[in-house]
C-alpha cells in the first residue's frame, strides 16, 4: 500500500531467569528504534553532516508488532546454532516465516548482541536473535552500555533484508552497494569524526549501521542501501513474499 511495507512482527522472548522475561515496554521501544532507523526519523540522525548527501531518507517500511511469544527454558546461554527456533531444543518455533519477521530475544553465551539470517536460507530458522541484554532501547531495563539504543536490531534486520556488513567481510572488500566508501576493515567504539581510509584515502562511513561501532555512534543507513532493502521485498527479489 503507497509503497510502504508493513511488516507484522512476532518477538519469541525466550528466558531461563525472570529478569530475561522482559517487559511489553522494553519490547515497545525494540519496534520504535526500528521504525525511526528505517524511516531516518531518529534524532541522532544530524549527529555529523557527513554523508548528509547519501542518507536514506524514509525507507518505507514500517514494524508492525503483531506477537509476542513468551517461554521458559531451561537454556541457560543459547549460541548462534539455532536452537532457539525450535521448541524442541528448548526454543520456540517460528510463526509465519513467509510472512512476518521473527525476532528471537534470548541470552546469547560468550557476549555475542545478535545475527540474522539472510534471505533464501530455510524458512524454519528464518528472522534475527538478539540478545536480551542489546533488546530495546533506554535505561532501566539494564542494557550492555554501549548497545542500549537498539541498534543491534538494526543491524541485524540490515542483513536480513541483504545488506552486507560496510567493510564487506574483508580488508576493503565489497558490501555490493555503490554510495558506501571502502573501509579497511569494521571500527569498533565511537570513532573519531572523518576517520580515513587506509584503502583510498577516503572517509570511513563508521556511523552507519553496517558497521560494528556503538549504538551511540552508528545513525544511518545510505540511499544505495535502500534501494538494496527495498529489492529485497519487491516483487522478483528473494523476499517478496514479505509485500503478499
Ligand atoms: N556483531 C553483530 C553482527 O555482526 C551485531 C553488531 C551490532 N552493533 C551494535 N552497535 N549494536 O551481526
Ligand atoms: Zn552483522
Ligand atoms: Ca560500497
Amino acid at each position: 500500500v503507497n509503497g510502504v511495507l508493513e511488516l507484522p512482527v512476532v518477538v519469541n522472548v525466550l528466558y531461563n531467569t525472570p529478569e530475561q522475561n522482559i517487559s511489553d515496554r522494553q519490547i515497545q521501544s525494540q519496534l520504535d528504534v526500528l521504525n525511526e532507523d528505517f524511516a531516518a526519523t531518529n534524532r541522532d540522525l544530524f549527529t555529523t553532516n557527513t554523508y548528509n548527501d547519501v542518507k536514506s531518507g524514509d525507507i518505507k517500511i514500517r514494524f508492525v508488532l503483531t506477537q509476542v511469544i513468551r517461554k521458559h527454558t531451561t537454556i541457560t546461554a543459547f549460541s548462534t546454532n539455532n536452537a532457539m527456533k525450535y521448541a524442541k531444543r528448548g526454543g520456540i518455533d517460528a510463526t509465519s516465516p513467509e510472512t512476518s519477521l521473527n525476532m528471537w530475544v534470548c541470552n546469547l553465551g560468550g557476549g555475542i548482541l545478535g545475527y540474522a539470517q539472510f534471505p533464501g536460507g530455510n524458512k524454519a530458522t528464518d528472522g534475527v536473535v538478539i540478545n536480551t541484554l542489546a533488546f530495546g532501547r533506554g535505561g532501566g531495563f539494564g542494557l550492555y552500555t554501549d548497545y542500549d539504543l537498539g541498534r543491534t536490531a538494526t543491524h541485524e534486520v540490515g542483513h536480513y533484508f541483504n545488506l552486507r556488513h560496510i567493510w564487506g567481510d574483508r580488508q576493503c572488500g565489497n558490501d555490493y552497494v555503490d554510495d558506501t566508501p571502502l573501509h579497511y576493515t569494521y571500527n569498533f567504539g565511537c570513532p573519531p569524526a572523518n576517520k580515513i581510509s587506509t584503502c583510498d584515502g577516503g572517509i570511513e562511513m563508521t556511523m552507519n549501521y553496517m558497521d560494528y561501532t556503538d549504538d551511540a555512534c552508528m545513525y544511518m543507513f545510505t540511499k544505495g542501501q535502500a534501494l538494496r532493502v527495498q529489492a529485497t521485498y519487491a516483487i522478483g527479489g528473494p523476499r517478496e513474499s514479505l509485500a503478499r
